[in-house]
């Protein structure tokens, strides 16, 4: 084949960058253990490394890859076993290989007939994930980038719904007929529900922060009291978004009292299962999601907890016709004959969609549903252990029950606990084996720990404790 000099690489140039590309990232994951999880690094120290303006011509790829290694050692090490703060975004070996075939396809699956293949795996995909979650056949997930996408296409939906509202036609502006819209969230629930209400014209007012119990998990009665409270004022109750695993401390919403409330109230359920509807795949875990079913959509991340490297969101929507209403538009440029049943176009915002089914269904066919499993298993039992460990430690104390793979802790209530807690935060992160995170839970600074790194061992949360026990002696 000649090449074409305003044309690609040359192919032989393109198989030799990614030879050696799969060995850079096979490397960097071998020995990734042996770095410090986050880089010690400052703002600006990235690019005082790398050439300041662009080539005239183009570079031979190998000098390129080499500036892989400065890269690297300036990347947090989100694969790192230790990386146990917020929710590790848990890649694995499937899903690289996955995203560079994905890449080399490089297919825009807005339509059926742009990516045949994109848009029907991302149904089998997400049907085999459905299954996996014990889900109803009546629910059909399609795949966004990131859980704030997936929370704000479903409320879009749910703000559609209501068909006397006329949203879809008139919008929201200039309306003194438009009552004002609430959409109802525990306190506890992921900031991703706020930005949905600001993009969505409901504005921060428009978010009704809901009572959690002892346990952290939303409070029925007093939604239920906000409702009414809410109608009598001639405000107009549209959504509830329970969260199954918050971002906090796991805690999971119970998902079939606040069904209930919304069947008998008419209004849109929607779960925000972005973490915690991993576990659901575990059948022994299920009955803790009870009620999930009963939701209109329910979002849930496989790049958080299922090994499928970020982006992977996937929202399931009971009745998907509810997505076209708020969003099908089509243009005649995009107008086909194939009789498809689906564009995936039609499911949300974005027009252009990547092949991000790919990943997701070689990460299942790859570990197997009973392999993925047994991985969350593992993680649910280190955090149990785990927490044993802090409960059975006079200088430390449990900030909320241990749930799923998240274990929140604290230095024992006194006066400085605060300070002293954020010293020990700083003493654990200090040590670059382990990099945990904080919240605040009633007020009181907490240090959080969540396992769901594919990496992380025994071993790993062995050095945890050794670390914090050394931490504890020192101050
Ligand atoms: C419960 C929950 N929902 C939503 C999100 C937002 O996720 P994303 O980064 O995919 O938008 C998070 C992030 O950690 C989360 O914990």
């Amino acid at each position: 084949m000649i090449n074409d000099p305003l044309g690609d690489i040359p192919l032989d140039d393109l198989r030799r960058g990614l030879r050696r590309s799969a060995d850079l990232i096979a490397d960097y994951l071998e020995g990734v253990s042996a770095r410090p999880v986050t880089p010690a690094c400052k703002p600006g120290d990235v690019r005082r490394g790398l050439p300041p303006t662009p080539p005239r011509e183009g570079e031979p790829l190998d000098v390129i890859l080499d500036d892989f290694g400065w890269i690297a050692d300036h990347s947090t090490h989100w694969p790192h076993p230790g990386f146990l703060a917020y929710f590790a975004a848990s890649g694995s070996g499937p899903g690289v290989i996955a995203e560079a075939l994905a890449a080399g396809l490089n297919v825009n699956a807005m339509l059926w007939r742009t990516g045949p293949a994109a848009t029907e795996l991302e149904g089998l995909a997400c049907d085999w994930l459905r299954g996996m979650m014990g889900l109803p056949p009546t629910f059909q997930g399609h795949i966004n980038d990131t859980a704030s996408v997936s929370t704000l296409v479903a409320l879009a939906a749910a703000r559609s719904a209501p068909r006397e509202l006329r949203i879809r036609e008139r919008g929201m502006s200039g309306r003194p007929d438009l009552p004002e819209l609430v959409i109802y969230a525990s306190e506890h629930a992921h900031s991703s529900v706020d930005r949905a209400a600001l993009t969505l014209g409901l504005g921060l007012s428009g978010v009704r922060k809901i009572a959690a119990d002892a346990a952290l998990r939303m409070n029925p009665a007093a939604l239920d009291a906000a409702i009414c409270a809410d109608r009598a004022a001639g405000r107009r109750p549209l959504a509830v978004v329970a969260t199954a695993g918050t971002t906090s401390t796991a805690a999971i919403d119970p998902c079939a009292a606040i069904a209930a409330i919304c069947r008998r109230e008419e209004l849109w359920l929607h779960v925000d299962a972005a973490y915690g509807g991993a576990a659901a795949i575990c059948e022994e875990m299920r009955p803790a999601f009870a009620g999930m079913e009963q939701a209109d959509s329910i979002v849930m991340n496989p790049h958080k907890w299922l090994f499928v490297p970020i982006d992977s969101s996937v929202l399931f929507v009971r009745e998907p016709g509810r997505l076209r209403e708020a969003f099908s538009l089509v243009p005649e440029y995009l107008k086909t004959q194939d009789g498809a049943e689906q564009n995936l176009m039609d499911l949300g915002v974005a027009l252009g969609r990547r092949f991000r089914a790919l990943k997701l269904w070689m990460v299942i066919r790859a570990f197997g549903s009973e392999g993925l499993a047994r991985r969350v298993r593992r993680h649910c039992a280190m955090a149990a252990e785990f927490a044993a460990w802090i409960g059975g430690r006079p200088e430390l104390e449990l900030a909320a029950p241990p749930s799923l793979g998240v274990v929140c802790f604290r230095v024992r209530a006194g006066d400085d606990a605060d300070e002293r807690t954020q010293r020990l935060l700083a003493h654990i992160n200090a040590d670059g084996a382990v990099f945990l995170s904080h919240t605040r839970l009633a007020g009181r600074l907490v240090i959080r720990v969540a396992i769901n790194g594919l990496r992380t061992t025994d071993a790993t949360l062995d050095r945890l404790k050794e670390i914090t026990a050394a931490a504890i002696g020192r101050k």
